[in-house]
């Protein structure tokens, strides 16, 4: 035992470890565990070992899921489903606060428990993740208290099967069962392999407040058991984890109906300008990648640091990381601690040599090290150079990458060079800069001045290929509700035989000039195959449109690309040029009527009016719907900020030609988003004849084009196309299943619509706008 005054000299850290007795009683106590079913734990069968990531020690066997256990909690779920959804919003509302108040009561034995099981220090598990959980709870009782007058005519999802991953076991749980109970939905949980002991504890929790059975279910298991939940009876797949796995998750529910959440990795930029308190930048690196042994989707991971300051930035980071202390977990002085599992501890090993080899530069911490465990010391890489794989791979350990960068628009650049958007971090005491890179970085959520908080208030989910769907706040609300059920209408049988699209011959050069050309840029262009396809009504030739081609699209596409400055241009901007639109096309009303009718359209006037009508009602939202001001943690503020798209491709139903393109073109294109639109098969010309309109309404070039032709292969195309950010599919069954398989390579946002009755509620709203955004979460320093 050292004595004070040999301590006073040193000035060492002496243990003080956490007491884990009750945790390793009640693990003794319950022996093995099983799975929880409709509210009773089974009896484990096969099992799998759970172990301490920072001794290696055997805690506890836990039941592997099979096809059958997931089939059984599926059905306890799906029967507790009337039950719970049917009571008041106020009723659910009062379960979700005794899940609170008992979480909060079991604070200490959750935060042991968890970070025993993951390796975490339980400095974040005590201060962090369990006051989180409670949180999130208590915040979602508000919800389910509200539903009726927040979220009208909508209703849940129905049974909701939820995947998360081992770095915040029990945060992902309450971050998805939360909402989906406040929503009246019941779960199916399968908690990651490496850490499934918060999760019974949880349970437990459910059991012992007398939660009605069947509400929350979990099946334990590793991806198999994941997989046999995506294949099950299910109504959602909420899924956090690999974006490799998110991919194929994408590709086998496609065309299921399963709504489909996806919270995938990142490579988070973490930027730092020369004008930044250096030190509280220095403490971000820290909390952002080491603190947690960087196993958060979300790490600043790629820390990008203005030249000037490079050095001395680089030589404090080194200072700082030399008094890291890596070491037991459960001792509350340590400020890193396990990697959660040995295949995870060789794969950032791995990931770190290849790094070297490939010419980075590795510093890392000399710090001692524990004989036992899963330990890798924290470090950063410096010469990296942009195709050193741990530029692009996210290591998910707690190594960053530090390059430099002169300018604001390079720090940008470098930013967004990445195929994921999950969050960023911006450092500069300038508010103006701040809010700049803020509104230019491709992320779901950029912290200024901070980076790793969270708040069940705000929303969280990426951009690009870092997912889609939002947790937390009202955002993640929207994604376990629905709409009230809708009398899908019948679809027209896509375009007759005898004027199905000829690819056979070129039609003549005459032809071609009669043709409803293609609207591309803002000009009219001829189709790249040089071919047409004649349109009619009963046997009678209207006219020939032009056969788009995969080239088509993609000069589209580019089009569209180049008419950037729309995404910037003001809501009343937008507001104005819809206002003309919809008065060009009033002065053209008896032309359009008239082409609608020749087409056999029944009510043409009617849809003529309605569209007209249409194009004020999204000029009215162009500057009205916009975002919110979430309030989350003291001294700061959360923007919820939608924002457009970019590029979405948008195909048109087949009957309602006018009306169908115009409900879905224009709410796309006053968020800001430039669309590619493939417009009614059968009545192609309703659309075509609207360039002139949209020209002489001073839409920009290239913000609407049109792409006539065969609409499954255009839409192929443009689902499979990775500068589309979102595409919109109106159209047959096998189509959408199609349209959601080819979207999984740049996993783009989809939404395959039913057909519906345009002229109706159903055919405008805010869902559409709501749609046709993304959010993005700012947080800004506010008072104190
Ligand atoms: P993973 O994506 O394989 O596992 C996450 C969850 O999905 C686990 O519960 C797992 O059992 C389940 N799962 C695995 N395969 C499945 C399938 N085919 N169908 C349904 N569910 C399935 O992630 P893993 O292997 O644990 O970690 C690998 C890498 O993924 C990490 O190194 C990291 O880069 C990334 N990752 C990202 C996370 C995030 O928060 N975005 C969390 C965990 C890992």
């Amino acid at each position: 035992m050292p004595k004070v005054t040999d301590i006073l000299a040193t000035m060492d850290y002496g243990p003080s470890p956490e007491a884990n007795g009750e945790v390793v009683k009640w693990l003794k106590a319950r022996g093995a565990f099983g799975h929880y079913i409709n509210g009773t734990f089974t009896e484990p069968a096969k099992t799998f070992d759970v172990k301490n990531p920072a001794t290696g020690e055997l805690l506890t066997k836990v039941a592997q899921g099979s096809a059958a256990d997931v089939g059984a909690a599926v059905k306890a779920a799906r029967a507790a489903l009337p039950g719970w959804s049917r009571l008041a919003g106020h009723e659910r509302a009062k379960w979700l606060y005794a899940l609170a108040r008992t979480v909060q009561k079991r604070e200490r034995f959750l935060a042991v428990l968890e970070t025993m099981d993951n390796g975490k220090p339980i400095r974040e598990t005590r201060d962090i993740d369990v006051p989180l959980v409670a949180r999130h709870f208590y915040h979602h009782a508000g919800w389910a208290e509200m539903l009726d007058d927040e979220f009208p005519g909508m209703g849940p999802v129905g049974v909701c099967g939820q995947i998360i991953p081992w770095n915040f076991p029990l945060l992902m749980l309450a971050w998805k069962i939360a909402p989906a109970l406040a929503a009246g939905n019941t779960v199916v949980l399968k908690p990651a392999e490496y850490t499934p002991l918060t999760a019974i504890a949880f349970v437990e929790i459910c059991a012992e407040i007398g939660l009605p059975k069947g509400v929350v279910n979990i099946v334990n298991g590793d991806g198999e058991t994941g997989a046999a939940l995506v294949a099950a009876d299910v109504d959602k797949i909420a899924f956090t984890g690999s974006t490799e796995v998110g991919r194929q998750i994408r590709k086998v529910t496609a065309g299921s109906g399963k709504k489909l959440t996806l919270e995938l990795g990142g490579k988070s930029p973490f930027i730092v300008f020369a004008d930044a308190d250096i030190d509280g930048a220095v403490e971000g690196v820290v909390d952002a990648i080491w603190f947690n042994q960087g196993q958060v989707c979300c790490a600043g991971s790629r820390i990008l640091v203005q030249e000037s300051i490079e050095t001395v930035f680089t030589d404090r980071l080194k200072a700082r990381l030399a008094k890291l202390r890596v070491g037991d977990p459960l001792d509350k002085s340590t400020d890193m601690g396990a990697v959660v599992d040995p295949v995870q501890l060789s794969r950032i090993r791995e990931l770190v040599a290849k790094g070297e080899a490939e010419g980075a530069v590795l510093h890392q911490s000399a710090c001692e090290m524990p004989s036992r465990g899963n330990f890798f010391a924290p470090g950063f890489f410096t010469n990296v150079a942009p195709a050193n794989i741990v530029s692009e791979v996210e290591i998910f350990g707690p190594v960053a990458t530090l390059t430099s960068f002169r300018t604001p628009d390079e720090a940008v650049e470098l930013a967004n060079n990445t195929r994921y958007g999950l969050a960023a971090s911006v450092w500069t005491e300038n508010i103006n800069l701040a809010l700049d890179i803020a509104s230019q970085i491709k992320a779901g959520v950029v912290w200024v001045n901070a980076t790793n908080i969270f708040d069940a208030a705000a929303g969280f989910g990426g951009y690009r290929e870092s997912g889609f769907g939002r947790e937390g706040g009202r955002e993640g609300m929207l994604s376990y509700l629905a709409e009230a059920p809708m009398k899908a209408k019948a679809e027209a049988t896509p375009i007759a035989p005898d004027t199905a699209p000829t690819p056979g011959a070129p039609a003549s050069a005459s032809a071609i000039d009669r043709t409803a050309k293609l609207y591309i840029g803002g000009a009219q262009k001829r189709p790249d195959s040089g071919y047409s396809y004649a349109v009619g009504h009963k046997g009678r030739t209207l006219g020939l449109a032009a056969l788009g081609s995969r080239k088509d699209i993609r000069n589209a596409v580019e089009a569209a690309h180049a008419a950037k400055g729309w995404g910037k241009a003001t809501g009343h901007n937008r507001a104005q040029i819809l206002y003309y639109l919809a008065e060009n096309l009033a002065q053209r009303s008896r032309e359009f009527t008239e082409r609608l009718k020749a087409g056999g359209v029944a009510k043409a006037e009617d849809e003529v009016e309605a569209s007209l009508r249409r194009a004020f009602y999204y000029a009215a939202q162009a500057d009205k719907f916009d975002g919110a001001v979430h309030s989350t943690k003291s001294a700061h503020v959360t923007l919820a900020m939608p924002e457009p798209f970019g590029v979405m491709g948008i195909t048109c139903p087949t009957d309602a030609p006018l009306l169908g393109f115009l409900s879905l073109v224009l709410p796309a294109i006053a968020m800001g988003n430039r669309v590619v639109a493939v417009p009614s098969q059968n009545m192609p010309l309703a659309a075509t004849d609207l360039y002139q309109v949209l020209e002489t309404s001073d839409v920009p070039s290239g913000v609407v084009n049109i792409v006539t032709g065969a609409r499954d292969e255009l839409a192929k195309t443009l689902a499979g196309h990775d500068d589309v950010a979102a595409v919109w599919y109106c159209g047959s069954a096998d189509g959408a299943r199609m349209i959601e398989a080819e979207s999984a390579g740049n996993l783009k946002v989809t939404w395959t619509l039913a057909n519906r009755d345009w002229h109706g509620a159903q055919g405008q709203g805010r869902d559409f706008l709501n749609r046709a955004t993304q959010v993005k979460n700012i947080w800004v320093p506010y008072g104190e």
